[in-house]
């Protein structure tokens, strides 16, 4: 994972750094480090930890320099320590790199390098690209790159100084995201765009092995061959303030709270704005089944979206986590339809699972959240999520969104396939367009949420059930509260309670029951009963309990809607009652422990 930056301009790169540096931690963060390149060379301050301490440290130990790279670590070969952190320097302090990504040769490059005297400092795999890097020096930073990129194999994106050519920042990628920023006075390379949005909005997407040169004033591009290449600059336009706090406590209080605007622009957009086209250009006739594939939350919107499809077009939907896809010899072809979910774009296994796919014909539509991120650039179609910036690592209103697209698009494939009459497609849009003032609804009554929140954190197991649809955003209710509260959780269908998991309740368990299926409520509820008989103690969340509160029975109601699209209003509550048992622990909720939120390993 891990987040990088680099800057050279007319600014002391090292606040500069910082700043992006903190709004990359979400990336990773178990340790950080700066180098800087000036005229008495590298200087560089790295340490294990979060990056408040790296602050310190540079107040004590200052360093400056126009020209400088940072980074935030999620450590994968060699623990967290002082010396494994990046930056990393070759043994001649001649070449300073940062590093996003694995380099699964590192060993026999290590190897090769120590016979010829070169003695290495720390464990990890990033290391072996400065020292290559060095060894490899021709004089021409760029040729040294290509030279370098060209002996690794594995996945990377790297931010490269050079004592030799100070004024050069050198940026390349491979599977791991890397853009440039053109700002005024001076320029960035950056794992993504919030780092560089206080400074600018102009950006390049790099993409696979493509260079990047960077002077305070110019941006070049080559390819591995050396030549130029000419690439378009993108104007971003997520704003500054979707990337800040605004007063909250925590992002992801904030995120939860942005939920209905961002739900109005999604829903907007697949209806008459760019994602509308893209819709409309599929045609789902041509697909004998659709796929759906993705991870952690992306993976539990695609197992509310198969209740959806499933209904409303009849058509028979698989849901795979990705990490698992590539590896279970998957039955798709051209007839398959493989639909991405993923926020970043840049989840290693889902990226694996798409070229799987595409290998094998299938045709591929991404839904994503990051414009120019590698999903999104490389899936046959991609619609686009509207959730702008996301920075707590545990996702809420990108979740909301990829719902939201995945009803719309399950919708308009039903009307192309003749499933629904235009009067039931109008009556289900209109569904869809009452839930961001539903969801608003429920945001106003976040007090009482939380107040019954506060009684819960001593809870060390708290299972989620629920039926059909409803079980499926249990299990998203699930991942929330353990990802971000560490409480023992999990999630059942309703149905299967008595195969097993029944055995676990005793006095004192706590239990989530979601009810939102009119028709399955008896059934939900009497497995809340079977709880309650057993000691539990029992939270309901629906629109259609008809359960009064007791000692032992609390319940949230929602507003009424369909139950094909419950799930956003229920999830709300889910988000809400994970935000307050964690933040009531006083955990760092944006940044949960070892955690990150774009997953580029696998
Ligand atoms: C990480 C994050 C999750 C996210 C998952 C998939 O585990 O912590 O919140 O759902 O990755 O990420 P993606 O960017 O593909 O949606």
């Amino acid at each position: 994972m891990c987040g990088i930056i680099g800057y050279v301009g007319m600014e002391n790169a090292v606040p500069v750094i910082l700043d992006g540096l903190k709004r990359l931690e979400y990336r990773g963060y178990d340790s950080a480090g700066i180098a800087v390149l000036n005229e008495q060379g590298f200087g560089v301050v790295k340490q294990k930890g979060r990056l408040s301490s790296l602050e310190k440290l540079i107040d004590q130990h200052p360093i400056d320099g126009v020209i400088g790279i940072g980074h935030t670590r999620w450590a994968t070969h060699g623990e967290p320590s002082d010396i494994n952190s990046h930056p990393h320097l070759g043994s001649q302090h001649r070449i300073a790199i940062v590093h996003n990504g694995i380099i699964e040769n590192y060993q026999q490059i290590k190897e090769r390098l120590q016979q010829k005297g070169i003695s290495f400092v720390s464990q990890t795999d990033s290391e072996v690209i400065a020292q290559l890097a060095e060894y490899y020096y021709t004089g021409n930073i760029v040729e040294t790159v290509i030279k370098t990129a060209n002996a690794l194999e594995g996945s990377f994106a790297l931010g490269i100084m050079s004592l030799d050519e100070p004024e050069k920042l050198i940026a390349v990628k491979q599977d791991n995201p890397l853009i440039i920023g053109v700002a005024e006075h001076g320029n960035f390379i950056a794992s993504d765009v919030p780092a560089i949005l206080a400074h600018t909005n102009k950006v390049y997407y790099l993409n696979d092995k493509e260079i990047a040169v960077l002077t305070g004033s110019t941006v070049e591009f080559f390819n591995m061959d050396g030549e130029p290449l000419h690439k378009e600059l993108e104007v971003v336009n997520w704003s500054l303030d979707s990337a800040e706090k605004g007063g909250y406590e925590h992002f992801m209080l904030k995120e939860i709270m942005e939920q209905p605007k961002i739900l109005q622009d999604t829903i907007h957009s697949a209806l008459s704005g760019d994602n509308a086209k893209i819709i409309e250009s599929l045609d789902i006739a041509k697909y004998k089944k659709i796929v759906i594939t993705a991870c952690g939350s992306a993976y539990n919107a695609g197992m509310v979206a198969r209740y959806v499809f499933e209904q409303l077009c009849r058509v028979s939907v698989e849901v795979e986590l990705a990490s698992e896809f590539r590896y279970k010899d998957p039955i798709i072809d051209r007839d398959t339809l493989v639909i991405l979910v993923s926020q970043s774009g840049e989840t290693a296994d889902t990226i694996a699972a798409m070229r799987e796919a595409k290998r094998r014909g299938a045709v591929t539509l991404s839904i994503i959240n990051v414009v120019g991120s590698t999903i999104a650039k490389e899936a046959d179609n991609t619609i686009y999520t509207m959730a702008g910036p996301e920075i707590a690592v545990a996702t809420t209103k990108a979740f909301s969104a990829q719902l939201v697209l995945l009803y719309l698009l399950a919708i308009a494939f039903a009307r192309k396939l003749g499933r629904i009459s235009p009067e039931v497609e109008a009556k289900l849009v209109a569904d869809i367009k009452s839930i961001p003032n539903k969801a608003a609804e429920i945001l106003e009554r976040v007090d009482s949420i939380q107040k019954y929140a506060a009684s819960c954190v001593g809870y060390k197991s708290i299972f989620f059930i629920g039926r059909n649809i409803d079980y499926a955003i249990a299990l998203e209710g699930s991942l929330k509260l353990k990802e971000i509260s560490y409480i023992h959780s999990e999630a059942y269908a309703g149905g299967e309670l008595k195969h097993g998991t029944i055995s676990l309740i005793e006095d004192n368990t706590m239990v989530v029951a979601i009810s939102c299926c009119e028709r399955l409520y008896e059934k939900i509820y009497s497995n809340v009963e079977q709880v309650i008989s057993r000691g539990a103690k029992v939270l309901m969340i629906g629109n259609c309990i008809k359960a009064a509160p007791g000692e032992k029975l609390e319940v949230i109601k929602i507003p009424a809607i369909n139950e094909l699209f419950s799930p956003s209003l229920s999830v709300i509550v889910l988000q809400l009652f994970a935000y307050y048992v964690a933040a009531n622990k006083g955990l760092d909720i944006d940044k949960p422990r070892n955690l990150a939120k774009s997953v580029t390993v696998e």
